[in-house]
């Protein structure tokens, strides 16, 4: 047969091939890159040069699993510029030609850091400084301005503490808060077509620094500095928990009109590696990738490497790695597939819901708040548990109460005086509800008949050194309205008070007492507020506050 008609009939019998295969199947093995296109976002590694020019599976897989890449170090200040007006793009240039045969986008990292910056710039005066800064800018975003591989950078980077304040790094304490404004301004002089970012890290959830980070953006934009996009890290560990409202903080940022992305993402654990572990680890990446997916402004997502061989992670946090997709050897972790997975969509189908939770029991009941807690359910369907929804018992139309990631929840904001039938339901990663636990049956008290007020602190994001309780509820819990309220709690031994919000605290000692701002403390029957504080606690303390009250 001539070999034209034969090439035709086997194309023909592709074509056959693919139209009865499920649309699914042939895309479900197709690499990261190919399903993040397909939403156009993007899907990002940080590549580290020397196993990029040493090692084919790194290479190999650096070229066809992500459709992005960041310079782990070699476009920072002490590679590109070590010695005043001396410069070396050979690192930046491999990356940025590497990216260019593979059809990838670079972006560039980073700019302006307190950190891997060479001591010479650390020592100018003001003057000198900001001329140093601007020529760093304009030669290294300028080089690669007419480039279009290269489309964005991090102009700075960790300006904030974790306490929302601004570092005190020597940008900072030779500069002042202009540093930043004029960064932005160089960069975008140098590149008027690059997308400028802001960069730091644990703002990916809802907390002191990223509201910081939230109000510095707001006021920029006002004042016309051109900061297009927001990025958060994503240095994220098993053992601190998941920042579960990253998609909500995604989009109050974008709701200012920034894109937004995740451009350092890994998920450590404490070794050694553990297969529930590399599970939980799995449902992270998950967790970030569906976020990205749920926020339109997300431009995509970048991993802080790939490979568990080349990670930061073991050199920089002691007793702790295998935060990446890929094990040592090149294999493909759990995680992997959970990337695959949410950017793929809708390819795993768990249809098994979870086990009914045990019946309830309540405890602390009082006249308008109570504790539920029961025996956990379990989910083998793939998906994994993801809480439970707790239900009032009301004949046909149930409400939900509240809902809780764990075996346990404090209903607040109950009725005086009133009986309640309670069930809980269990909830899987893909939606699914178990069948509702027994009913349980309990009685609020007797409300007091003038004011009265209860405090409920739930802890929202922790990390090695630190965490923040948001929201404290406050609750009016009497009959009749208060003009104002004090809370007290108490910190655990060692832990210190650094930051807080909405209120107005005092220490003594390890009491706290929080005091209503001026535009909260007005409050209906049964209204309620919020406020929020963040702590310092020493590393390896587990430690929350505890014993609110309200008066
Ligand atoms: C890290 C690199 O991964 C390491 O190789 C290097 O020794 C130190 O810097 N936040 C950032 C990144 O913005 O630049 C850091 O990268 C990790 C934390």
């Amino acid at each position: 047969m001539h070999s034209s008609s034969l090439l035709r009939i086997l194309t023909l019998l592709g074509m056959f091939a693919a139209f009865l295969l499920p649309a699914t199947s042939a895309e479900a093995s197709a690499p990261l890159r190919t399903h993040a296109a397909a939403r156009s976002k993007f899907i990002g590694a940080a590549l580290a040069t020397s196993p990029l020019s040493n090692e084919t599976s790194y290479r190999n897989i650096a070229a066809t699993e992500f459709n992005q890449v960041t310079a782990e170090n070699v476009m920072k200040w002490d590679t590109v510029q070590p010695s005043q007006g001396q410069f070396n793009f050979s690192g930046a240039d491999a990356i940025v030609n590497f990216a260019t045969q593979n059809n990838q986008q670079v972006h560039g990292h980073t700019l302006v850091w307190h950190s891997q910056t060479p001591g010479w710039v650390q020592g100018l005066s003001a003057s000198a400084m900001r001329t140093a800064m601007q020529n760093h800018i304009s030669q290294l975003v300028g080089r690669y301005a007419s480039n279009a591989t290269v489309v964005s950078w991090d102009v700075v980077n960790e300006i904030f503490d974790d306490n929302g304040g601004w570092r005190s790094s020597f940008w900072y304490n030779t500069l002042g808060q202009s540093f930043v404004a004029d960064a932005f301004r160089a960069a975008r002089a140098a590149d008027p077509n690059a997308r400028l970012c802001i960069n730091d890290y644990n703002v990916e959830g809802i907390n002191a620094k990223s509201t910081a980070m939230y109000n510095l953006v707001s006021s920029l934009r006002q004042q016309g500095v051109p900061v297009d996009c927001v990025g958060f890290q994503g240095h994220l560990a098993i053992q601190y928990g998941f920042p579960s409202d990253i998609q909500q903080n995604m989009q109050r940022f974008a709701d200012l009109g920034v894109q937004v992305r995740v451009t350092e993402l890994d998920v450590r654990m404490q070794m050694p590696r553990s297969s529930s572990k590399d599970t939980t680890q799995a449902t992270y990446y998950r967790n970030v990738i569906n976020a990205c997916n749920a926020v339109t402004a997300c431009a995509g997502v970048t991993i802080w490497g790939f490979t568990d061989k080349y990670s930061w992670v073991p050199d920089t946090f002691s007793g702790e790695g295998a935060a990446l997709i890929y094990d040592e050897n090149y294999q493909q972790k759990p995680s992997y597939t959970a990337v695959h997975d949410a950017l793929a969509g809708g390819t795993t189908t768990d249809t098994t819901p979870p086990t009914a939770p045990g019946t309830p029991a309540s405890s602390n009941v009082t006249s308008n708040s109570a504790t539920l807690t029961w025996t956990a359910s379990t989910d083998s369907g793939g998906s994994g548990l993801a809480g439970y929804n707790v239900y009032r018992e009301q004949g046909t139309t149930d409400t939900q109460l509240g809902q809780s990631t764990t075996n346990s929840i404090n209903l607040t904001g109950l009725t005086p005086s009133t009986q309640y039938q309670v069930y809980v339901r269990a909830r899987d990663g893909a939606g699914n509800l178990s069948a509702n636990s027994a009913l349980a049956t309990f009685t609020t008290q007797s409300g007091p008949v003038g004011g009265g007020c209860t405090a409920v602190g739930t802890v929202q994001n922790q990390w090695g050194n630190g965490y923040v309780v948001q929201p404290v509820t406050v609750t009016n819990s009497g009959s009749s309205a208060i003009t104002g309220w004090t809370v007290t709690f108490t910190l655990p031994a060692g832990h210190t008070l650094a930051g807080s919000w909405n209120a107005t605290l005092t220490v003594s000692g390890q009491t706290v007492t929080a005091r209503n701002a001026g535009y909260n403390g007005n409050l209906a029957p049964s209204g309620s507020t919020t406020f929020g504080f963040q702590v310092t606690r020493p590393s390896g303390n587990t430690q929350t506050p505890s014993g609110y009250t309200c008066a």
